[in-house]
């Protein structure tokens, strides 16, 4: 397997996922998705509740496989990978920010952010020194030490940014990274996202209910009825801002 990406960091080809639910009867929740995320391109994808999301980026990170159809990672069929393979492939070329942050609590802002590069094999001071370096960027260098059930509900979504970028992974996958956050601390947290991916050539897929984050990416998808639409960004409420 190569470590080496020189094309677009994920291909779907007509995936489809179905659950079984309680009482038995399947629900198709996807049913032939295609999608090409081209290097450090940014989609914003919306949708109902319900509509599968959620189910969609799982897929597209590889933390769940299609029932059919095809992922590719990096030029990865996952289909082709055991889960060890996934993981590797998982921790060098995604990034992930969930809805709520997942961060570890009792650990502080930059052991949370340096826990990827540690995990990855780095040395403590040059895991340290790219930790800092997020956290100044996402403007938490005076919470460096706080343990991160300490602070506010935007300040941890900003650590989870920091955290989901510290290995520079080619792509984002961001699901809701302001959906608990007032209007401001949104606005706030989606500055420093785009900033941080930009700056990267980070390429971004965000599941959003927000216009503001939404009409910031280069396009906008709306999963309905088990597949990804265009949605045309000239028409409100995703006008760009320029
Ligand atoms: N593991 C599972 N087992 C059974 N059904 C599931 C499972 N995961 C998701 N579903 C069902 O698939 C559908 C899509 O769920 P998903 O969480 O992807 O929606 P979503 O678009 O992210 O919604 P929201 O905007 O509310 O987060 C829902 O009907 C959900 O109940
Ligand atoms: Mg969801």
């Amino acid at each position: 397997m190569t470590d080496i990406l020189d094309g677009p960091p994920i291909v779907t080809r007509g995936v489809e996922r179905t659950f079984v639910g309680a009482t038995g009867q399947e629900i198709h929740v996807l049913r032939g998705v295609e999608l090409t995320v081209q290097p450090g391109e940014t989609i914003a994808v919306i949708g109902s509740s319900g509509a599968g999301k959620s189910t969609l980026l799982h897929l597209l990170g590889g933390l769940d496989r299609p029932t059919a159809g095809q992922v590719s990672l990096a030029g990865h069929d996952l289909s082709s990978l055991d889960d060890a393979e996934l993981g590797h492939l998982r921790n060098r070329f995604v990034g992930f920010v969930f809805q709520f942050h997942h961060l570890l609590r009792d650990f502080t802002a930059i052991e949370n952010v340096m826990m990827p590069l540690l995990i990855a094999g780095q040395p403590t001071k040059t895991a340290r020194g790219r930790a800092l370096e997020l956290l100044h960027q996402v403007g938490l260098g005076e919470r460096l030490d706080h343990r991160s059930s300490k602070l506010s509900g935007g300040e941890q979504q900003r650590v989870a940014v920091a955290r989901a970028l510290a290995l520079e992974p080619p792509v984002l996958l961001a699901d809701e990274p302001s959906g608990n956050l007032d209007v401001e601390t949104s606005e706030r947290l989606h500055d420093v996202l785009f900033e941080l991916v930009r700056e990267h050539g980070t390429a971004l897929v965000v599941v959003t209910h927000n216009p503001l984050l939404a009409r910031q990416t280069d396009r906008i998808l709306d999963l309905r009825g088990g597949v990804l639409l265009p949605v045309d960004a000239a028409v409100p409420p995703y006008p760009r801002k320029d």
